[in-house]
C-alpha cells in the first residue's frame, strides 16, 4: 500500500515500478494518486487542522518519537535508500542519522513558536499592549528530491507538524519507497489521521494537480530552478520556500593549508555521486599552490572506491539514470573539446561514472555555467583575491560557498562579497547541520530550510493591539 489519504493506506490501478540503480532489478510498485485524491487529501488536512489543533506538547511528543523510531530502524532505513537511490549505504546511514535529529530539532523548536512584544510609539494616551502571535499557516504541500530522499522529507513535514500544519507529500517517483516507510514511523509515533498524505506521480500530472489545488496554504520544493519557477507563476500570492540547486564554488587560497583543503574537497566533491545541492563542482585556486592542490586533490579522488551502494566499503555509487550519466559524459566532453584537461576519471559504465577532475576549463561551458549534479570537479586558477571573488559570483545561482584560508582579512573580505546564502569558513560549500538557515540567492531558490527557520516560513504573524 503506498498512497496515505485520510489516515488510510490505499493502492490504485495505475502504478510505477521502483528500480534497484545499481543493478536495474524491479524492487518494487507504487500507486499513482487520482486527481480525487489529491482533492480528498487536502480537504482531510482542512479539517484535521480545525477539528483536531495539535498542543505544542503533542507535536513535540509525535516528532521526537518519529526521531527515536527512525533511529531504531537507521540499518534498514539505510538499505532502502542504497537501493532505491544508489547512494553508499553508509552515506546512507548519515543520512538517516541526520534525518532523526532533523526530527528531534523540529520537536524542540515546537515548543519555542512564539511572536514577539511590540513597543507602539504612538502619542494616543490609551494604554495599550501590542504583541504578535505566529499561528500555523494551513496546509503545506511538500514536494521532495530523489538525492536526499529521507532527510529532505523530514526537512519539509517535520517543521511542517512543528508549526502545527497537516502536510501532503509528494516524494520522487525514482525514490519512493522510503518516503512511505518514514510516513508508516510518523503514523507509528502518533501521527493523527489527517495531518500527514502521501501522494504519488508524476510532474506534469500530480505535480500539476498539486499545485492548481487551492486549499494549500505553502508549497515548500526542492528540484530545478525550471520547475521551481513553473510552481512561482502556479501559486499566485501564496507563500513558497524553493530550494533549486548550484553550481557551488570553493575558493583555496594560497595560505591555506593546501593538503588538508585538497583532502577536504576530494571527500566532499563526489558524496551521493555528487547529487547534492551543495555538492562541490568549481574549485577556484590560487596560481602560486595550484600544482600541490592538484597532486592532492587528484590523488584522494583516485583512491574513492567506486562500486555497488550496498556494499559498506563503496563511497561512491552510480548516477540516479542512465541519461544523467550520459548528459554527464557529455558535458566532459564538451569541456576536453574547448581545452579542458581531464585530470582523471570521467569514464562510463552504464550509471556509474569514475569521479573526474577537470582543470582549466573555460568558465562559459556548462561545467561551470550549471549545476553538474554528477561525480565532477572543476578546478580554475586566479591570481588575486578579487578575481576570485569574481569568478565565484559569476554565476546564476548562489546557495553555499566554500574558502580556505588562514587570513581573517580574506574572510571578512569573502563573507561580505560572496554573494550566497552560507558561506563555509575552512570547509568546502558541502557541509551542512540540519540546524542551519539553509537556501540560497538568485536562480538557487527562496527562502530557508533548517527546522527553526521553515517554521518561520510555515507560519503566519498575527498582530494583537489591545486598547484600554
Ligand atoms: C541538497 O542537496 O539540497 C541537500 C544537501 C544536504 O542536506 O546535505
Amino acid at each position: 500500500m503506498s498512497l496515505l489519504i485520510d489516515g488510510t493506506w490505499i493502492e490504485t490501478e495505475e502504478q510505477i515500478k521502483v528500480y534497484n540503480k545499481f543493478n536495474g532489478e524491479e524492487i518494487g510498485q507504487v500507486s499513482v494518486a487520482s486527481r480525487e485524491q489529491i482533492r480528498q487529501a487536502v480537504a482531510s488536512s482542512q479539517r484535521a487542522m480545525k477539528e483536531q489543533p495539535l498542543s505544542s506538547e503533542e507535536r513535540y511528543r509525535i516528532l521526537s518519537r518519529t526521531s527515536e523510531l527512525i533511529m531504531k530502524n537507521q540499518d534498514e532505513l539505510a538499505l532502502t535508500i542504497a537501493t532505491e537511490a544508489g547512494k553508499p549505504v553508509n552515506e546512507a546511514k548519515i543520512e538517516v542519522g541526520r534525518a532523526a535529529r532533523t526530527f528531534q530539532i523540529s520537536a524542540e523548536e515546537a515548543k519555542r513558536i512564539a511572536g514577539e512584544m511590540v513597543p507602539l510609539s504612538s502619542a494616543d494616551p490609551v494604554a495599550k499592549l501590542a504583541f504578535t502571535l505566529r499561528k500555523p499557516i494551513g496546509v503545506v504541500c511538500a514536494i521532495s528530491p530523489f538525492n536526499f530522499p529521507i532527510n529532505l522529507v523530514a526537512h519539509k513535514v517535520a517543521p511542517a507538524v512543528a508549526a502545527g500544519n497537516a502536510f501532503v507529500l509528494k516524494p520522487a517517483t525514482t525514490t519512493p519507497l522510503i518516503a512511505i516507510r518514514l510516513l508508516k514511523l510518523m503514523q507509528e509515533a502518533g501521527l493523527p489521521e489527517g495531518y500527514g498524505h502521501l501522494v504519488i506521480g508524476s510532474g506534469s500530472t500530480v505535480g500539476e494537480w498539486l499545485l492548481e489545488e487551492q486549499g494549500f496554504s505553502f508549497y515548500s520544493f526542492t528540484g530545478s530552478p525550471r520547475v521551481g519557477k513553473h510552481l512561482k507563476e502556479a501559486i499566485g500570492l501564496r507563500p513558497c520556500a524553493l530550494e533549486l540547486g548550484s553550481n557551488s564554488a570553493t575558493v583555496v587560497h594560497h595560505d591555506a593549508d593546501i593538503e588538508y583543503a585538497a583532502e577536504r574537497c576530494g571527500r566532499t566533491a563526489f558524496n551521493n555521486a555528487g547529487q547534492v545541492c551543495i555538492s562541490v563542482q568549481r574549485i577556484m585556486v590560487h596560481e602560486d599552490v595550484k600544482v600541490r592542490f592538484l597532486t592532492k586533490l587528484v590523488e584522494v579522488t583516485k583512491s574513492l572506491r567506486v562500486g555497488d551502494p550496498s556494499d559498506p566499503a563503496t563511497e561512491v555509487g552510480p548516477m540516479i539514470s542512465t541519461a544523467d550519466a550520459e548528459r554527464t559524459m557529455d558535458w566532459i566532453q564538451e569541456a576536453v573539446d574547448h581545452g579542458a584537461k581531464l585530470l582523471c576519471g570521467g569514464t562510463r559504465d552504464g550509471v556509474m561514472i569514475q569521479p573526474a577532475v577537470l582543470a582549466d576549463v573555460p568558465t562559459h561551458l556548462k561545467l561551470c555555467v550549471e549545476e553538474a549534479f554528477a561525480p565532477i570537479v572543476v578546478v580554475n586558477t586566479y591570481r588575486t583575491l578579487d578575481e576570485a571573488i569574481a569568478m565565484v559570483n559569476n554565476s546564476k545561482y548562489g546557495l553555499q560557498g566554500g574558502l580556505f584560508t588562514k587570513s581573517l582579512e580574506v574572510m571578512i573580505r569573502c563573507a561580505n562579497e560572496i554573494h550566497v546564502g552560507g558561506l563555509m569558513v575552512n570547509q568546502t560549500s558541502a557541509f551542512r547541520s540540519d540546524e542551519m538557515p539553509y537556501g540560497g540567492v538568485k536562480e538557487s531558490g527562496i527562502g530557508k530550510e533548517g527546522p527553526r527557520y521553515a517554521i518561520q516560513e510555515m507560519t503566519e504573524v498575527k498582530l494583537i493591539v489591545i486598547h484600554q
